[in-house]
């Protein structure tokens, strides 16, 4: 696996600032060379800036662009806690030259969490094609306290899967079902981009970064794609508790 690059913001504006650079900069890339680009978006809050400044990027392919997501709550699309509505909100809503089938939402309308699941499986693999796991472009994710990424909860059974790209899974701790991509999906991406902000996310990245406690524990560390590569895009506060040595400074004599 590739050494993670740290990269941090000195705030939340300029690490959305440095998401989109290197975002658009995997676009082109990605178009250039296979005429297409993919994109999974993670939920949450900290995602909405780097949207928005995406939205506003000239010059992107936006016809060759397709967005999945990494994980989804079980509701239905237009409520609140949709990660499709945020998106739809923060980023479609303001690009109308995204074609409508490049956006490939999971169907969290279902009554069943784990129809929607194999919906988006199906979905998936009609695709990238069975035969291989999904190759994203871009699998963006973010971090909570507790170390989970995607829906990939401490304890839960979607840490150790090793056969299906997508599970739908009961989140004990937030009494509801989540839909998730599982780890080999998020291991297989071309890039990983993990984009955190806050002091409430400090510990986390430390145990993420330098600890060592199993992935039951702290989910996030199951994150080592290879041979894609892997960006830690922190700001300043949620950075506070790695050393000089994961941040490759230079110890101040
Ligand atoms: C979700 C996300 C989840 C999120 C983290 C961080 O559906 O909630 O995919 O993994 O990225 O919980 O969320 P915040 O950005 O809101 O802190």
């Amino acid at each position: 696996m590739n050494k993670p690059s740290i990269e941090i913001g000195a705030d939340a504006e300029q690490l959305a600032v440095k998401a989109r650079d290197l975002v658009a900069q995997l676009v082109h890339e990605a178009v250039r060379v296979r005429g297409r680009f993919t994109i999974a978006l993670s939920g949450g809050s900290t995602p909405k800036r780097f949207h928005t400044l995406l939205a506003e990027t000239e010059g992107l392919p936006w016809a060759q662009m397709h967005f999945f997501w990494g994980d989804d709550r079980h509701v239905p699309p237009d409520h609140a806690d949709s990660n499709y509505r945020m998106a739809r909100e923060t980023l479609f809503d303001h690009v109308p030259q995204i074609p409508k089938e490049n956006i490939h939402r999971i169907h969290t309308e279902e009554r069943e969490a784990a129809t929607a699941a194999e919906l988006y499986e199906t979905e998936l693999k009609t695709f990238f094609g069975k035969d291989a796991w999904p190759r994203f472009d871009v699998m963006f994710l973010g971090l909570g306290p507790d170390g989970h990424t995607a829906s990939l909860f401490p304890g839960t059974r979607g840490i150790a899967e090793k056969q299906r790209w997508v599970m739908a899974q009961w989140v004990e701790k937030l009494k509801t079902d989540r839909i998730t991509l599982t780890p080999p999906v998020l291991n297989a991406s071309r890039a990983v981009l993990f984009l955190v902000q806050g002091e409430d996310k400090a510990s986390a990245v430390h145990e993420v970064l330098e600890g060592s406690q199993p992935v039951e524990e702290i989910p996030a560390r199951i994150v080592r794609p290879d041979p894609g590569g892997l960006w830690w895009l922190l700001d300043a506060p949620a950075a506070s508790k790695l050393s000089d040595a994961t941040l490759g400074r230079k110890k101040v004599r």
